[in-house]
């Protein structure tokens, strides 16, 4: 099942306990499993095996040194692979399981292969709180290696259509469990150094996250003379269409997604991220909705401004990548 990227028969499995087991067996098995998360759709490999991974980042044509999140079904199993320090401990405790990355120091006892984390000396864990995504875990028994499950640098999945869409015949199967709740990837804090730091903004707020701390979190920066963000590309969550922000105003052949009151104008196509303006049904929306309105095929899609506190943030992260200029 591993190897080559290229035509396999891609199985779809339901959420039920048989199928979650079917699953677990594909990934023991060195294959290529998509599986809802609460946030978006990951693809799935067995974190151990060097072999599998590679196949992994062949599927996704991911570049090699950007790593990969290793995802367990508890704390206790995320605490055998990373070193907590007590930051580490307290945002584990409140936030987990849930939408939140710890990138932590490698513990001597780690099983997740050099190549899923590029090579560093740190490794990025986290606990789901999706049902699928925990039953699956807890039937792997090993560390499941899973980014977003699209293919790099397009828009991430919120629905196992869109992984099919990217993937089809590159993976061995996708789990399906229906639209994901969060709808932005999870927020990624480093504790490597005493000073907690925010990689991602994502599913938790920076502001909870800095409430439950007792002060603020630093930027990415660096930590011991080395850059701590290794995946941060510039474009990303790209659609096939550009993207213009803060649009006030639709121009000729846009589309548009506006966020409370539509965005004045004749536009293409458009779609309402949160007519009532919550940022919660925003993120949820963000990802399939930009899918939608790039399936109409306009050149631009003109996105209206949206607040930029709690999960604010993430989305603004997210439309940012897609509009910055592609390599
Ligand atoms: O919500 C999510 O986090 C989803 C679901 C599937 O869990 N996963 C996800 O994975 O967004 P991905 O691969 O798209 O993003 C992982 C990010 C990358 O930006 C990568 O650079 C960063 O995590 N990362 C992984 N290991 C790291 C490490 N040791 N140090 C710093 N950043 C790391
Ligand atoms: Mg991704």
């Amino acid at each position: 099942m591993t190897g080559e990227a290229s035509s396999r028969a891609t199985e779809r499995l339901g959420p039920g306990q048989a199928d979650i087991e079917r699953a677990a067996a594909i990934l023991a098995a060195g294959g290529l499993v998509a599986f809802p998360t609460e946030t978006v759709y990951g693809l799935g490999a067995d974190g151990r095996s060097a072999r599998t991974v590679a196949s992994l980042y062949a599927a996704k044509e991911r570049p090699r040194f950007n790593p990969l999140i290793a995802h367990l079904p508890s704390a206790e199993a995320a605490m055998r692979e990373g070193l907590f320090d007590d930051d580490a401990r307290r945002l584990a405790q409140v936030f987990w399981p849930g939408p939140l990355t710890l990138v932590v120091p490698v513990s001597p006892a780690c099983t997740v292969s050099d190549l899923a984390r590029a090579g560093l000396d740190s490794v990025a864990l986290r606990v789901p709180a999706h049902p699928v995504a925990s039953a699956l875990l807890q039937a792997c028994g090993f560390p499941v290696v899973a980014p977003s499950a699209n293919r790099s640098g397009r828009v991430s999945p919120t629905e196992a259509a869109h992984v099919l869409e990217d993937l089809s015949g590159r993976i061995d199967a996708v789990v399906d469990g229906g639209p994901t709740r969060v709808g932005v990837e999870s927020t990624i804090v480093a504790c490597l150094d005493g000073r907690p730091r925010l990689l991602r903004p994502g599913g938790v707020s920076r502001e909870a996250i800095e409430e439950v701390l007792g002060r603020r979190l630093d930027e990415a920066g660096e930590a011991g003379g080395k850059p701590i963000a290794p995946g941060a590309l510039a474009s990303h969550y790209a659609p096939r269409a550009q993207v213009r922000l803060n649009a006030t105003q639709v121009r000729p052949g846009e589309a548009a997604l506006s966020f409370g009151p539509d965005v004045p104008g004749d536009a293409a196509a458009r779609l309402n991220l949160s007519p009532a303006g919550d940022l919660a049904e925003a993120a949820a929306n963000l990802f399939g909705y930009l899918r939608r309105l790039d399936g109409a095929g306009p050149a631009t899609i003109a996105v209206a401004p949206i607040p930029g506190s709690g999960l604010g943030e993430a989305i603004n992260d997210r439309l940012r990548r897609a509009a910055a200029e592609r390599p």
